[in-house]
């Protein structure tokens, strides 16, 4: 498995926690405000991992409200909250951000790339609601080369195996001869893989880049996470 890392950015947590832009949280964190516990002179990248304590001017510092992150999913962890077997998406989160914390869709345990996860039932409701019809962008690596028609049918729509209607119009641009970038807006089971397998080619490679307007950041490392940003929030 890919290293993962339970940490989260000084400058995010702050943020997140008092509301203060990342702008004034640095200034502050500059000027000797801000304490982490095991840190002698923290800076605004200083990573903070589960347990550590962060006060400012003294105070700690915790975070409220809901909590909306995006996660650099690596291969091997599965898209659930708990699990017996296998390492979750949940587990790559800080004890002090998982409560109520669970992934908006889902991503197979082989497949890598961008999970939102919130503890706002309402957002990922809307996130995932057929009616929302948001796209979501995967860079497919496929076993046999593309073909032109494979591109057409995967625009237009795919009868799936054991299925009574085609998938909505998607997006499909080729990248390579092998690779592929699609979009699409439904969310049905394992939906990538069989759509290329009703072509009769198979996935060998699935990374998730972006769901809506959101992108997966290109600084966070398999495994990492951040905080998105209102905007971000906003656009769902
Ligand atoms: N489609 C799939 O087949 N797998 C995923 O993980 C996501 C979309």
């Amino acid at each position: 498995m890919v290293g993962i890392s339970m940490v989260m950015r000084l400058d995010f947590f702050l943020a997140h926690g008092t509301g203060l832009s990342r702008k004034q949280v640095k200034i502050l964190i500059g000027k000797g405000a801000v304490r982490v516990d095991g840190e002698e002179r923290p800076k605004a990248n200083t990573r903070v991992v589960e347990g550590q304590g962060v006060w400012l001017h003294d105070e700690p510092v915790q975070l409220p409200g809901h909590r909306y992150l995006m996660l650099h999913k690596p291969a091997g962890v599965v898209s659930a909250t708990e699990d017996g077997e296998h390492r979750t998406v949940v587990d790559l989160i800080p004890a002090e951000l998982r409560r109520d914390l669970h992934p908006a869709g889902r991503l197979d345990r082989d497949t890598t790339g961008l999970v939102l996860l919130t503890s706002d039932g309402d957002w990922s409701h809307r996130l995932t609601s057929p009616n929302h019809a948001c796209g979501k962008r995967y860079r497919v690596c496929c076993a046999d080369p593309v073909s032109d028609e494979d591109l057409q049918a995967l625009r237009e729509g795919i009868l799936l195996r054991g299925e009574d209607r085609p998938t909505l119009p998607a997006e499909a641009e080729r990248l390579s001869e092998h690779e592929l970038l699609l979009t699409i807006t439904e969310g049905r089971y394992h939906q990538v893989k069989r759509m290329l397998a009703a072509r009769g080619n198979k996935v060998e490679g699935l990374h998730r880049e972006q769901i809506g307007e959101i992108e997966l950041d290109a600084e966070l490392a398999p495994g990492e996470f951040r905080v998105l940003t209102e905007d971000e929030v906003a656009s769902i």
